[in-house]
């Protein structure tokens, strides 16, 4: 087989750990896969930024449309980031050109994502994005490919590493939420624009995806009721613990009759759950459903290893020749979003 070239657009703290394993691993990729995976071309806003890659054999691009539209590569990565913009002119661009795409970019796809699929499906290109939800965690692949005939009647778990990380620190040294936020900045948690993080709107990006595929129907991140963790004092993390709980921002998106209640918000969970556990930059995705019950997936759910490991999966995916729509079943498929009225009952700011 011939090998597969790679372009990645977007050399941020994501971008440029992928490119940085693909010229690690190489090798031993190509002897998984019988074919050799390169990067051969790569866009960005600097070129002489020092990244710590070696990017000087690389084509290089200052217009990441162009090097989506390029014959010179086989598959385009988007890690740009940004819900309009340069992004989704690229992977429109990709698409439209049947190449396939993969991107981790949740704001992205909550705002576009039915659109981008149908693009996809139109031209046969693939179109894949583990690294959008919950970073390391395989859930996207879960959710399209693993769980068979089950009916899922509720997603819920912590989406944004970045709040997990605050409230975790927060509770377990009295550090205040500014300090904790920076910490996370400086490891390369953060959106470019930390307000995504703490204001809940990140968590609901996700949260919208994942109901998704999760009910077949069409992702509405504005329907989402947002609420996010910059109200939270030690004071409450303090009075939480002390009745048996500890505070996370989860994403909660359930069936009902009426239609799909989302939210966002922050939760008491009884520090004996299995959620309350997880902690630190941590993710956790917890899946009810009628013949498995509870799936509880968890791990790294931020930062440059985790993520670019996902974006890789999907490549590797590619490289194999595996086919799947992108949102589990064709766009034409998906059911009209119904917003059915939030409740007051359990699952309101305390979950189980
Ligand atoms: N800023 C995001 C987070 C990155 O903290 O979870 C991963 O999507």
């Amino acid at each position: 087989l011939a090998p597969l070239r790679i372009g990645v657009a977007g050399l941020g703290n994501v971008g440029a750990t992928l490119v940085k394993i693909l010229q690690n691993d190489g090798v031993e990729l190509n002897k998984k896969l019988g074919r050799q995976v390169v990067v051969t071309a790569v866009a960005a806003r600097s070129r002489s930024r020092d990244r710590g890659i070696d990017i000087s054999g690389l084509e290089w691009f200052d217009d990441p449309v162009a090097l989506a539209k390029s014959d010179s590569i086989d598959l385009f990565v988007e890690l740009i980031g940004g819900e309009d913009g340069p992004a989704l002119a690229a992977v429109r661009a990709a698409l439209e050109a049947g190449r396939p795409v993969v991107t981790a970019n949740k704001a992205l796809l909550a705002k576009h994502g039915v659109a981008l699929a149908r693009i996809a499906e139109d031209s046969g290109a693939q179109l894949g994005f583990e690294a959008a939800v919950a970073g390391g965690i395989p859930v996207i692949k879960t959710l399209r490919e693993g769980l068979g005939s089950a009916r899922i009647g509720r997603v819920y778990g912590i989406m944004n590493g970045t709040c997990n990380y605050i409230l975790t620190r927060m509770g377990n040294e009295g550090i205040s939420f500014q300090e904790c936020l920076r910490d996370a900045q400086a490891l390369g948690y953060a959106e470019a624009d930390p307000t995504f993080d703490v204001e809940g709107f990140d968590t609901a990006h996700k949260l919208a995806i994942l109901a998704s595929l999760c009910f077949g129907c069409e992702i509405a991140p504005n329907e989402i009721f947002v609420e996010g963790i910059t109200g939270i004092s030690q004071a409450d993390i303090k009075v939480a613990s002390d009745l048996g709980y500890k505070i996370k921002l989860l994403g909660i998106a359930q069936r009902s009759p009426e239609g799909i209640e989302q939210r966002v918000h922050p939760t008491l969970v009884p520090k004996s759950s299995a959620v309350a556990g997880v902690d630190g930059v941590l993710n956790a995705i917890a899946l009810e459903t009628d013949y498995v019950h509870e799936l509880l997936l968890a791990g790294p759910g931020a930062g440059g290893p985790p993520t670019a490991s996902s974006v890789l999966s999907d490549i590797l995916d590619i490289a194999r020749g595996t086919r799947v729509p992108p949102l589990g079943v064709p766009s034409h498929e998906l059911t009209p979003y119904r917003q059915a009225p939030m409740r007051a009952h359990e699952g309101g700011y305390y979950i189980r």
